[in-house]
């Protein structure tokens, strides 16, 4: 057990059970994959809300278990993989505890997912945009209370980007229906959601309303993240994080950033930092964070 995954959530993220329950809450979920060499860490306790009729993204770089998290709300995960631990609690019912039934009901009528890649394989004998509305039109069909979307946009061009974009938004408004909306595309995360999960090596590390994420990030890693994204503005030298994500067999003792932080001190390599609220609604998990703290009310 590491001091994050005990952790509760914040005050203002606790909220009334009668009116205003998110809609899914996870709890310290743990996602491992079975290999001869050892168990692969993919989601180390993660804990987070969505809360009604938002957008919650969640972004990350390549392996660091975005899917594994979303397969693993709807208890998909395929073998070598399995749900170690945690709480997956869609309006308040335990997702991970209920039987392959009821959780059969739950699937797409209460949760639906768009896949990752499910918007690749085109069919070349109709058009692009009407493929996507359909690949959209499945998963709000029987009007579920969230969607998650993984990747819906990648390897797409920009022109059908921006349609399978504004479908999903449109689809929000007139449902009012909660996502969960997994990207790369820092862009288009900043343009679509409320709320911003990031993650780094199976855990969340900083949670953060969109625009205090990018106007404002506290953990070193979502600061390099948004360091990276191009601007053709202010032309700057891509910085680039140095060195390699660690192997997940075996996640370091402290901070999970801590082999690649600049800002790196003793108590990182020894103490997993909680994901602690920083600011109103601003949640992060990093020791040092106090030192880049903007001056004023907390
Ligand atoms: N079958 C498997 N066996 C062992 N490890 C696996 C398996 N499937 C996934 N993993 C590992 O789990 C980790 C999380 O993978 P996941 O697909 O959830 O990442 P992701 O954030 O969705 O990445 P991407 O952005 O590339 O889609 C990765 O390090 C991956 O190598
Ligand atoms: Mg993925």
């Amino acid at each position: 057990m590491t001091a994050s995954q005990t952790q509760p959530l914040s005050a203002s993220q606790a909220t009334d059970a009668s009116t205003n329950r998110p809609v899914l809450e996870v709890r310290d979920l743990r996602v491992h994959y079975a290999t001869p060499e050892g168990d692969v860490v993919a989601v180390n306790g993660v804990s987070f809300d969505v809360r009604r009729g938002e957008i919650l993204g969640l972004v990350g770089e390549s392996g660091c278990g975005k899917s594994t998290t979303a397969m693993a709300i709807l208890r998909l995960v395929q073998a070598p993989g399995r749900i170690v631990g945690g709480h997956i609690l869609l309006d308040g019912t335990d997702l991970v505890k209920v039987n392959e039934r009821r959780l059969n009901a739950i699937r797409w009528r209460d949760v639906a997912l768009i896949p990752q890649g499910a918007m690749n394989s085109l069919n070349p004998v109709m058009k692009v945009k009407d493929q996507q509305r359909v690949c959209i039109a499945m998963a709000i069909a029987l009007n579920p209370s969230l969607i998650i979307a993984d990747e819906p946009t990648s390897a797409l061009d920009v022109v059908v980007q921006r349609v399978v974009a504004q479908t999903l938004l449109d689809v929000k408004r007139r449902l009012n229906v909660s996502m969960i909306l997994i990207g790369h595309d820092m862009g288009l995360q900043a343009q679509l959601v409320d709320r911003v999960a990031v993650m780094y090596a199976g855990n969340i590390v900083e949670i953060a309303p969109v625009q205090a994420a990018f106007s404002e990030p506290l953990h070193p890693y979502t600061q390099l993240l948004i360091g990276a994204i191009p601007s053709i503005k202010e032309r700057k030298p891509l910085k680039v994080t140095e060195g390699l994500t660690h192997d997940l067999r075996r996640p370091p003792p402290g901070c999970v950033f801590s082999l690649r932080c600049p800002h790196v001190a003793d108590e990182c390599r020894a103490i997993v930092p909680a994901l602690r609220e920083m600011k109103p609604d601003h949640l992060v998990a990093c020791h040092r964070c106090e030192n880049w703290l903007p001056a004023g009310p907390a």
